[in-house]
């Protein structure tokens, strides 16, 4: 058989229950991701994106579905089947203890995967600390003494100690101003091609996912509603989740658009509407909406939409 070494993780028709209740926040998720790109994963807060990341994580159980890593399958593997890929906490803040000087949290974490010599962990820090743009001096402070842009960066040098091959980046510049998100995007860039790194980042912020996304998944509700190249998905949207999206990004293209904002909160999952999931808040949304899920549909071979009325002409365009 011939091995499509392109495709670095997979995931099919994932499904995640949470809690007593089983409240189902993955619901049926399909998505690849290639060796050395990074692929974005966007949608407002509360659709799911952290619980799709703990499971392909192997940090949460699936109901159903299958992951795959560099080929072979893991779904069941848990934790241990899954060290190439890291995770950098949404709040970074938190994947630090606060008792603990940087160096020592950064030595503990090679101290876990077998680096236990203690030469080795501190050169390797060094270097690491260096990599991020930290002054190695910072090992000895703690997560309190520091900005938030740096503790970023020592959540990021954290996890590439370890040496993963695909990299979750969870909301890598909520929080930060302008200036250091852009020196975060422009850090984790160089660290990509520097460590041939893959990434799945994750925002809810369009601008951040074009800024730096080879590909990009919009999730709405536990499910994904749209996937495309970057460029294509910018260019011609295809669901009306996406375009609204669009339309509430600022920073973007500077051209004025005539798509209707996005109305009310997005819906939760204990009530999740019939039909299209988007169908309350959609404003082309049709009588046949309200009662069947649209099925994923093949704009063009790397472009997948799930929308029933995909083909017509845009309204907004
Ligand atoms: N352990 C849990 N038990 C029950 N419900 C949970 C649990 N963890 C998360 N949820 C719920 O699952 C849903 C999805 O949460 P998740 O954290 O995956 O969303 P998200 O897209 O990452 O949101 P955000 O952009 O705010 O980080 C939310 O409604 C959340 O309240
Ligand atoms: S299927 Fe209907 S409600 Fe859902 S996004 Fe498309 S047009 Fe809107
Ligand atoms: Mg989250």
């Amino acid at each position: 058989m011939r091995c499509r070494l392109a495709e670095l993780l997979t995931a099919q028709d994932l499904v995640v229950e949470l809690g007593r209740d089983r409240l189902r926040a993955v619901d049926g998720v399909s998505l690849s991701i290639a060796a050395g790109e990074t692929f974005g994963l966007v949608g407002e807060s509360g659709c799911g994106k952290t619980t799709l990341a703990r499971a392909l994580l192997g940090l949460q159980g699936v109901a159903a579905g299958r992951i795959t890593l560099a080929g072979a399958t893991v779904t069941a593997t848990g934790r241990a089947g899954r060290a190439a890929v890291q995770y950098v906490h949404q709040d970074p803040g938190a994947a630090l203890d606060p008792w603990w000087r940087i160096g020592a949290t950064l030595a503990e974490g090679l101290t876990i995967h077998g680096v236990t010599d203690r030469a080795e962990q501190q050169a390797r820090i060094a270097e690491m600390l260096a990599a991020v743009g930290l002054d190695p001096a910072l090992g000895a402070r703690f997560p309190h003494e520091l900005s938030g842009g740096q503790q970023r960066r020592i959540g990021i040098a954290r996890i590439l100690l370890l040496r993963p091959r695909l990299v979750i980046l969870d909301e890598p510049t909520a929080g930060l101003d302008l200036s250091v998100q852009a020196a975060v995007l422009r850090l984790l860039a160089a660290l990509r091609d520097r460590f041939g790194l893959t990434y799945l980042l994750i925002s809810h912020d369009l601008g951040v996912v074009r800024r730096v996304c080879d590909r990009i998944a919009v999730m709405y509700l536990g499910r994904i509603v749209e996937t495309g190249a970057a460029a294509s998905l910018f260019a011609a949207p295809r669901h009306p989740y996406t375009r609204a999206l669009l339309a509430a990004a600022p920073h973007l293209d500077g051209r004025e658009s005539a798509a209707p904002p996005l109305s009310g909160d997005p819906p939760s999952l204990r009530a999740i509407p019939g039909g299209c999931r988007f169908h309350p808040r959609c404003p082309i949304a049709i009588p046949v909406c309200a009662t069947t899920a649209p099925a994923v549909e093949n704009v063009t071979a790397g472009h997948q939409v799930a929308c029933h009325r995909w083909q017509e002409e845009s309204p907004h365009a």
